[in-house]
């Protein structure tokens, strides 16, 4: 399919407790092209951070098939799975999951080091993402000396820092407060209108309604796949 950041065929996933299997997703087929903005949606439980981290390349499916950006990440080996997380994903949590003794430069400029970029570049690179999410002014802060938005700010860099073909986020305004949140999405918004390809799990409908599609699962399957009229009303 033209286009296709994620193609999806038959996922499954699951978990093994003993000798109990636990399936979680039962089979998810899905094509998210360039350049969308989907909100991933459904009760607790239904597997919507075990697909996510499945498209970010943290986990590996049971079976079924997963091609990113044309390449077919559910063949790959380990060292290969690495290298395309660190190029091809920016990741996004509820926690944040920043380095508590490094600073919010150093903490954006990592995926940096990974790929290989010198020290002067990488602190270029990172002091640039900081103004673009609003935090020109924190650079030497470390993660207890900023709020939680302000961290969530960090993360955000962070996962832009190498240019991503695709960005996800599970539950990214889940530990922040609604005014925090509104400005967290603004970035969100930003993102894709800067024509990144954007995935956000979300537990709320108004965080959801800034998306322009919206995924629902349900008991490990695609429950429905909707375009939302709201936001294409408001598309700039
Ligand atoms: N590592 C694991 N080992 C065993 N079971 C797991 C593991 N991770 C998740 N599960 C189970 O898989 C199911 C789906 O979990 P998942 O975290 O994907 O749900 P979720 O949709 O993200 O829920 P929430 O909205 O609460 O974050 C749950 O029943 C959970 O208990
Ligand atoms: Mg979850």
């Amino acid at each position: 399919m033209a286009q296709s950041v994620i193609h999806l065929e038959q996922i499954r996933k699951s978990y093994f407790i003993g000798k109990n299997e636990l399936p979680v997703l039962k089979g998810v087929s899905l094509d998210i092209l360039k350049n969308e903005y989907v909100a991933l949606m459904g009760p607790s439980g239904s597997g919507k951070s075990t697909l996510m981290n499945i498209l970010g390349a943290l986990d590996t499916p049971t079976s079924g098939k997963y091609v990113l950006s044309g390449h077919d990440v559910s063949r790959m080996e380990d060292n290969e799975l690495a290298r395309i997380r660190n190029q091809e994903i920016g990741f996004v949590f509820q926690q944040f999951n920043l380095m508590p003794r490094l600073s919010a430069l150093e903490n954006v400029a990592v995926p940096l080091i990974y790929a290989g970029i010198g020290k002067k570049e990488r602190e270029d690179k990172a002091r640039q993402m900081l103004e673009k999410v609003g935090l020109g002014d924190r650079y030497k802060h470390k993660p207890n000396e900023l709020s939680g938005g302000q961290c969530q700010r960090v993360a955000i860099a962070r996962a832009l820092v190498n240019d991503p073909s695709l960005i996800l986020a599970d539950e990214p305004t889940g530990n922040l407060d609604t005014k925090t949140s509104v400005e967290i999405m603004e970035i969100f918004g930003n993102i894709h209108a800067s024509g990144n390809t954007v995935v956000l799990v979300t537990h709320e409908e108004d965080i959801a309604a800034h998306a322009r599609r919206i995924i629902r699962l349900r008991d490990g399957l695609i429950e429905s796949d909707k375009m939302n009229e709201m936001a294409a009303a408001h598309s700039h």
